[in-house]
């Protein structure tokens, strides 16, 4: 028999205490810049520059972190079992962290794609961090930073939900679950799959049955969820 399928959806709140700011906590990105100005289609066509110049400062604050307790986690969880990552997260810090499987749902902060072919992506190096609407990738298109912009289409949705439906577990890091349609795919579990949701303001779940909430930060609720997880494989050995 394989090993249990364990799909979790992370948001901000996972990175949080590796220092990198969440969007609608107090003292958020939202608070100090306007969304539809930084990370949406239309605010890229009215000022490319300052889109640019946004991701720029984002990535300088990802060269400063580290995954923290919570991404590791995580990784060790793979021991027992497959492990498959959902983030709305653009940092890197799962998968420095290691985990072998992560899908990004709106992009990547250390990546550009060109603007005219949304398939030709580069990766970024950690010397060359900061792109402008000048900035031309290797076949000479112009690029952009390889993010899902609000009024775009999200393409990895399709694969997340069917990873969502063939969960045996699910759980939900980090997230105040109001951006569509990542916030559904707590909808695509299938009845009697446990499902759990570690946040310290959580957002309200009290309609969905088999919710359990852990109400407490990232690293601290993922200890406990790991050794719970851990220790139901152990008990079946
Ligand atoms: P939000 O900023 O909306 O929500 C962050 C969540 O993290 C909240 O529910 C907090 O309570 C929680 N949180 C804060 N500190 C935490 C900690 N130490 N441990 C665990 N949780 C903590 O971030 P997201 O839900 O990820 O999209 O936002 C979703 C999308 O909205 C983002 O991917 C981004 C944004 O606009 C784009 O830019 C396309």
């Amino acid at each position: 028999m394989g090993k249990p399928k364990l799909v979790v959806s992370t948001g901000a709140g996972i990175s949080a205490e590796s220092g990198i700011s969440t969007f609608r906590d107090s003292g958020g990105l939202w608070e100090n810049y306007p969304v539809m100005d930084v990370a949406s289609a239309d605010g890229f066509r009215r000022n490319p520059e300052l889109v640019h110049k946004f991701y720029n400062e984002r990535r300088k604050a990802l060269m400063n972190a580290e995954p923290n307790a919570a991404h590791r986690a995580l990784v060790e969880l793979e021991k027992y079992y497959d492990v498959y990552i959902i983030t709305q997260n653009v940092d890197d810090l799962h998968e420095r962290a290691g985990s072998a499987n992560v899908l990004h749902l709106h992009g990547e902060l250390m990546k550009i794609r060109s603007v005219s072919d949304p398939d030709y992506v580069e990766s970024l190096d950690t010397e060359h961090l900061v792109t402008t609407p000048a900035t031309r990738g290797k076949r000479g298109d112009f690029m952009r930073p390889h993010i899902v912009f609000f009024q775009e289409p999200v393409p990895n949705i399709e694969p997340a939900m069917e990873l969502v439906h063939e969960a045996d577990i699910f759980v939900v890091i980090g997230t105040s679950m109001v951006v569509y349609p990542a916030a559904g795919l707590i909808h695509a579990v299938r009845p009697g799959v446990p499902v759990y949701y570690i946040d310290p303001h959580p957002a309200d779940v009290s309609g969905m049955s088999d919710v359990r909430v852990i109400a407490k930060p990232a690293t601290k609720g993922m200890e406990e969820l790991k050794e719970e997880l851990e220790k139901n494989m152990k008990d079946m050995l």
